[in-house]
């Protein structure tokens, strides 16, 4: 293949059944990466997630489909010959050798003099914090240091392309985000393409300049965080990127138009091609609460009553039960609360929903 490409990976129409599944892994995935991209791939437990990272490594190979690097086709490369390197949730780092030199320990199999490769070593802790470490064993780290030093040691070599299978899945939160923080400088720094699998929509949508959104081996939506978040192209996204309430609505010929009906009631704004049923997606933080008698103002209104309130720090998510379903509002927890059984008016925007039909 001509390398007129300007993406560093491609995979092209790649399947993947295991021995003996009844159903694919991997089902029809295709996609590019280009050069010095943060692109992540999001999707639940099974998803293929793991399966599609190992075969970009080479660790497993497509039934159907090619990987491509630089327009190379390397569907049949093994791994230690591809320009790739991983990290993966569980730190394998060398127990009984130090920091530096497990740090160090990809140069040496390469080849490396000793005084290049500690000096690469040590440059490399200092890129991840850990220069302070060098000397130290891995269980004389906490988890999140052992996770920056696995990926000093994956990045030693510079690979074009580093793989990250859930790199920050065993930490807490608070070190997770400090460590979201370092990987988008690291990966600026450094301009290495990172392909990111997470099951953690936050991860992929703060880190990503495009996110894959994975569903029983597909990808269902490809998009940028903005395009995923905002514009889902199916219920499975809307469900799965952020919260969103899934409202059931009928859509009903009206004066020459199309209405949406929300339990009955017309909805403002809402557009849609055709009548019947459908359902109409609408993040929670994109629900306001109003008093009960406040005027619509050419949003959609619903009222309700307060049914529950989870408190959720700098968030309130207030449950309001409106006729014969609930819809959910994320406000700010800063103002008054919402006391159980108050009448309240639920409101949204035309431009915040997304119906779906069928
Ligand atoms: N070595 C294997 N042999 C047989 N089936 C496998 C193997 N590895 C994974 N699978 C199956 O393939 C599907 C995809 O698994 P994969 O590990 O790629 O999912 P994942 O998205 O990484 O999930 P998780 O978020 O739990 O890590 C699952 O149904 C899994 O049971
Ligand atoms: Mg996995």
């Amino acid at each position: 293949m001509a390398k007129s490409s300007q993406a560093i990976l491609t995979v092209a129409g790649v399947d993947k059944t295991y021995d003996g599944a009844t159903r694919p892994a991997l089902d029809r995935i295709s996609f590019s990466v280009e050069p010095g991209e943060f692109f992540s791939i999001l999707g639940p437990s099974g998803s293929g997630k793991t399966t599609l990272l190992r075969m970009i490594a080479g660790f497993e190979q497509p039934d159907v489909g090619r990987i491509l690097m630089d327009g190379d086709d390397i569907t049949h490369v093994p791994p230690f010959r591809r320009d790739v390197r991983t990290v993966f949730q569980s730190y394998a780092l060398f127990p009984h050798m130090s920091v530096l030199e497990n740090v160090a320990y990809p140069l040496r199999m390469a080849g490396a003099r000793k005084g290049e490769r500690l000096a690469k070593a040590r440059e490399c802790l200092e890129l991840v914090s850990m220069g302070d470490f060098a000397a130290r064993l891995p269980h004389q780290l906490s988890g999140g240091q052992r996770q920056r030093v696995a990926l000093a040691r994956a990045i030693v070599c510079r690979p074009r392309i580093l793989l990250l299978d859930e790199p920050l899945g065993a930490l807490d939160l608070r070190l997770r985000q400090q460590m979201q923080h370092m990987l988008v400088s690291l990966q600026r720094e450094l301009g290495i393409a990172f392909v990111y699998v997470t099951h953690d929509q936050g991860e992929a949508l703060s880190m990503s300049d495009r996110v894959a959104v994975m569903s029983e081996g597909r990808i269902a939506q490809l998009g940028t965080p903005r395009e995923i978040y905002f514009d889902p192209s199916s219920e499975f996204v809307a469900q799965f990127v952020g919260r969103s309430n899934l409202l059931p609505i009928e859509c009903v010929s009206r004066e020459g138009g199309i209405t949406a009906l929300l339990d009955g009631q017309p909805l403002s704004g809402i557009t849609t091609p055709r009548t019947g049923p459908a359902r109409m997606a609408i993040r929670f933080e994109c629900v306001r609460l109003a008093a009960a008698d406040e005027p619509a103002n050419g949003a959609c209104s619903v009222a309700g009553k307060v049914e529950d309130v989870l408190f959720l720090g700098n968030a309130l998510e207030v449950n309001v039960r409106c006729g014969g379903l609930n819809i959910i509002a994320a406000v700010t927890s800063a103002g008054e609360g919402y006391p159980l059984g108050r009448e309240v008016r639920v409101l949204f925007d035309a431009s915040n929903a997304t119906v779906f039909h069928g």
